[in-house]
């Protein structure tokens, strides 16, 4: 795989620069500083029109979002696709998703709160979370369509809530789903990243199912849907059929059979370094999804569900560019080390799950044929960050074209996962983050400031 093929597709190399939408990077620095992070439009909206249209080839429903009534009064199945907000939420892209039609997965108040704040309408919210505080709980009731109930003690207390008799007096205003422990993992190449292997702290085991059901049938909650969601970042979509195969038995047990809800996640992976296989298809996860989905049900007798796809990496991994500038070079040993200005407080992904990344010279990229031409490479070099942390490494051991002290560099695949797990550690301050659409670029998150780290500490 070409490294340039790991860039947003409006990538290109213009006279020996790399662009972005047309932008040059290298002007685009010098603007808003650095580290800075971009994010392309084009290639955000191709990533969520794969979904949408392998969902119109392959799932029968009456096409995208909520389906009309049918003659009978019975909806139709319908498909919808769910951004899973952790992989990065601000007001901009909760705006964007509305652009779509996405529904949009909360963990919590803090990110309900974005959503809402970009527009996202109350029935397109759902939340999410494995111990949802008592405020999670409250801020969902209030401005979401849909809750995804994690555990008993969970539906408890969101039934004990004041604020529940609020929202069943207005009807279909509420949907309550229930998430299952698969007990089924998926490769996802990291421990931290699987959640349906047996011992998980996420979901609920079958009995556990089947116990809160009754409890919802009891106290006249509105349940009508099952989740799980088995982890994050794996490319062999073949655990999924067992999963959804006990998702399906139970929703026959619990008896749901109109106007239900099945999701089965997100997690489909992406490509970060030129040596893995290229870019995993969208097209064949939701084709299995969808495939596995319809046979179940017609094998169980059940009517096929609204289907629900919670991508989060997938829909903005590409889109994003992290731009940094290198500072002290230092040879030691084998090891070149590049120190940038950023590093794993806006990306702690190689820290946390050894992620491997790739990057490229934002000038003197190598020629104008569009290609990276490692000729000019030098040497292998490693890049760290200027943090107190050994762990503080980005990338190691990357074949580069020869870069200097004062370059620029740009990290492809940097779109999900970074900012929204990002830190102040050693006092360092977010970077902005830039939206390129069209030619035009458009501050969308300012930088972080000093001030800013002081605003909620009040000292003695
Ligand atoms: N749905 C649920 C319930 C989830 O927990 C997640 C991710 C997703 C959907 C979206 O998964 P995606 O399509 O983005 O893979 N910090 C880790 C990833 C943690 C994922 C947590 N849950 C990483 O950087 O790889």
């Amino acid at each position: 795989m070409d490294r340039l093929d790991l860039f947003p597709l409006s990538a290109k190399i213009k006279n020996d620069f790399l662009t972005i939408a047309g932008q040059d990077l290298a002007k685009l620095a010098e603007e808003y500083g650095t580290p800075l992070y971009l994010y392309d439009r084009a290639t955000l909206d191709a990533s969520v029109d794969d979904y949408k249209k392998a969902l119109a080839s392959h799932y029968p429903s009456t096409g995208f979002r909520q389906a009309q009534p049918t003659n009978s009064g019975q909806r139709p199945a319908s498909a919808s696709v769910t951004y899973a907000g952790k992989a990065f939420l601000c007001t901009a892209i909760a705006q964007w998703t509305q652009m779509h039609g996405l529904h949009v997965d909360c963990t919590g108040e803090g990110e309900i709160a974005i959503a809402m704040a970009g527009g996202v309408p109350r029935e397109h919210i759902l939340v999410h979370g494995v111990n949802k505080s008592t405020a999670d709980l409250k801020s969902a009731l209030q401005h979401a369509g849909t809750i995804v109930v994690d555990n008993l003690t969970e539906l408890k207390t969101l039934e004990s809530d004041s604020l529940l008799s609020k929202r069943r007096k207005q009807a279909s205003a509420l949907q309550i789903w229930l998430r299952l422990l698969p007990g089924i993992a998926v490769d996802t190449h990291h421990a931290h990243t699987l959640t349906g292997q047996h011992d998980s702290k996420f979901g609920m085991t079958r009995e556990e199912i089947l116990e809160a059901a009754t409890f919802c049938k009891n106290n006249n909650l509105p349940l009508n849907g099952i989740h799980f969601h088995q982890g994050s970042n794996f490319r062999d979509a073949s655990p999924l059929k067992a999963a959804i195969e006990r998702g399906l038995d139970l929703a026959k047990e619990i008896g749901f059979n109109d106007d239900w809800h099945f999701s089965p996640g997100g997690g489909w992976g992406v490509t970060y370094h030129e040596d893995e296989l290229p870019h995993p298809s969208i097209e064949n996860y939701v084709r299995g999804i969808a495939e596995a989905v319809i046979e179940g049900c017609s094998q169980r007798g059940l009517s096929l569900p609204h289907l629900h796809l919670e991508p989060g990496r997938s829909l903005v991994a590409r889109a994003g560019v992290a731009v940094y500038k290198v500072g002290a070079i230092k040879r030691r040993g084998d090891k070149v080390w590049i120190l940038i200005d950023g590093g794993m407080t806006d990306n702690p992904r190689h820290a946390l799950y050894g992620a491997r990344y790739s990057c490229l010279p934002v000038a003197g990229v190598g020629g104008e044929s569009g290609v990276l031409s490692l000729s000019k490479q030098s040497e292998k070099i490693s890049i760290a960050g200027p943090y107190c942390e050994s762990g503080d490494v980005i990338i190691e051991d990357l074949p580069m074209p020869y870069i200097k002290e004062g370059d620029l560099i740009a990290i492809p695949m940097s779109g999900a996962y970074h900012l929204s797990m990002s830190s102040n550690y050693n006092g360092s301050c977010r970077p902005a983050v830039v939206w390129l659409e069209d030619g035009k670029a458009n501050m969308i998150v300012r930088r972080e400031t000093a001030d800013d780290l002081l605003k909620r500490d009040f000292g003695l």
